[in-house]
């Protein structure tokens, strides 16, 4: 078997992880429950469960994959007795379906980010009937522009940790994050912008503790950091022995957090600049528009009252949302892959292929029965499945690893990790609070447990 590979510095880890962790739940999801969850107070409580609940369930992430330093499923079965051993390995290859059916929804959407930016492009050379034909719904369209992202996941994964996945991360984290600065400063210069971000900016206390916003903000904290599937635990088994892991956890949660904010900061005023430009924000019932009508229907109307300037604004921002798509789906694939690479010892070319193309007939499926499986599948994965593996990795490392085994393994990169805070609360932390608060969350959504 090839050796493994291994980030080549702590911030080529910094930034592919941001990269998995930054996507489209931070630019499309984040400012639509904003929208739909009481403004600032959403922002406020999403910020504060990241670092009580998703900030810890990470580390327990990175800290099982650097431990093994293997693919998920034997990331999990390395640390367990015999007895735990079937357990572990149903929470492995749990993760590696959900990794797989997150990929296959979020190509669909993320193909349709490629049809509204190559539309733009095409109405910039005047094929009026071509920009019709990628941003209107259909069979086709879907088909085709999800093949192409496939294609484009698919080639970057293939090459390996370093010379695919660090790379085109590094390369491209930067540009996403130039390109939606300058795109915050263009809209905050347009009339109307400035009620966009008092909306988002003053919270409304009152629903602070509103047990359905709390939720909302749990779910939608998991997805952005992308946990409960195993991708953290397979970057982090790329980490290098000598790097800080509490550090490094604590810079993806940071980067994620702060461009999820940013994504608000465009995208809420953005939809008051539309109002301003008469394109309807509000739903019958008065609250703002939320789910896909936002993105594909409000943003586009208002590209649109802006002239040559919309152009190109569109242009870049759906440039953006591919760039933000990309790598994540890059760290979803690579769940499968490592794991078929290394336990099935397949070279990992054929491996990305082969794994990247079944994955894409899942996607295809879901296209030719969209409105039975789509919305079926995002529930499926984003409310359940990722919450409840988030708190099987919880219970892994805090009731089946060793604690010696733990403090020797986050002592690499840190020596003096004993003395400090995070060695105090968070490993009583893991084995306690994260699992109860986890399992009340879950029988709430189940209807079990209300509050
Ligand atoms: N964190 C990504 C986002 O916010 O869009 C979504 C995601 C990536 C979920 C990778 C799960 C995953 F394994």
């Amino acid at each position: 078997m090839a050796a493994r590979g291994e980030f080549s510095s702590q911030t080529a880890f910094i930034l592919a992880a941001s990269g998995s962790a930054v996507g489209l739940g931070n630019i499309w999801g984040f400012p639509i429950q904003v929208a739909s969850n009481g403004g600032g107070a959403f922002v406020f409580t999403y910020i504060v469960l990241t670092f009580l609940l998703a900030y810890p369930i990470l580390m327990a992430e990175l800290v099982l994959g650097r431990h093994s330093k293997a693919d998920t499923v034997r990331s999990v079965v390395n640390i367990s007795s015999p007895k735990v051993k079937p357990f572990a390995y149903v929470t492995g290859y749990w993760g590696i379906i959900t990794a797989s059916l997150i990929l296959s929804f979020y190509a669909i959407v993320a193909g349709w980010m490629i049809g509204f930016g190559a539309g733009s492009v095409a109405e910039l050379a005047g094929l009026t009937e071509l920009k019709a034909w990628l941003t209107a719904f259909s069979l086709e369209r879907n088909l085709l522009l999800c093949l192409v992202f496939y294609v484009l996941t698919m080639s970057i994964v293939a090459n390996g940790v370093t010379a695919g996945i660090e790379k085109w991360s590094t390369r491209l984290m930067p540009i996403l994050l130039l390109l939606i600065v300058s795109l915050i400063a263009f809209i905050a210069t347009q009339p109307g912008a400035m009620e966009g971000w008092k909306v988002y900016l003053q919270p409304d206390f009152s629903r602070i503790l509103d047990p359905d916003l709390v939720i909302s903000a749990l779910g939608q904290a998991f997805f952005s950091l992308s946990l409960g599937v195993g991708t953290m635990m397979v970057y982090g088994s790329y980490i290098s022995k000598a790097d800080n892991l509490p550090r490094l956890g604590a810079t993806v949660a940071v980067v994620d957090i702060g461009i999820a904010v940013l994504a608000g900061l465009l995208v809420i005023p953005a939809m008051y600049v539309a109002l301003h430009n008469g394109v309807t924000i509000f739903d019958d019932a008065g609250a703002l528009i939320d789910s896909d009508r936002l993105i594909f229907t409000v943003l586009p109307a208002l590209f649109e009252t802006m002239g040559f300037a919309g152009i190109v604004i569109s242009v870049l921002f759906f440039i953006l949302m591919t760039i933000a798509a990309i790598t994540s789906s890059i760290s979803m694939l690579e769940v499968p892959v490592a794991y078929v690479s290394e336990s099935w010892s397949f070279d990992r070319r054929r491996a990305s292929m082969m794994v990247g193309a079944g994955i894409m007939m899942i996607s295809f499926i879901i296209i030719f029965n969209f409105e039975a499986l789509f919305g079926f599948v995002i529930n499926l994965t984003t409310r359940y499945s990722e919450p409840l593996i988030g708190l099987l990795f919880c219970l892994f490392v805090g009731w089946v690893m060793h604690r010696n085994h733990l403090l020797e393994e986050l002592k690499q990169g840190s020596p003096d990790l004993e003395n400090g805070l995070f060695w105090k609360i968070w490993p009583s932390y893991v084995r306690f609070v994260c699992p109860l608060v986890m399992l009340g969350v879950f029988m709430h959504s189940f209807g079990l447990l209300s509050f």
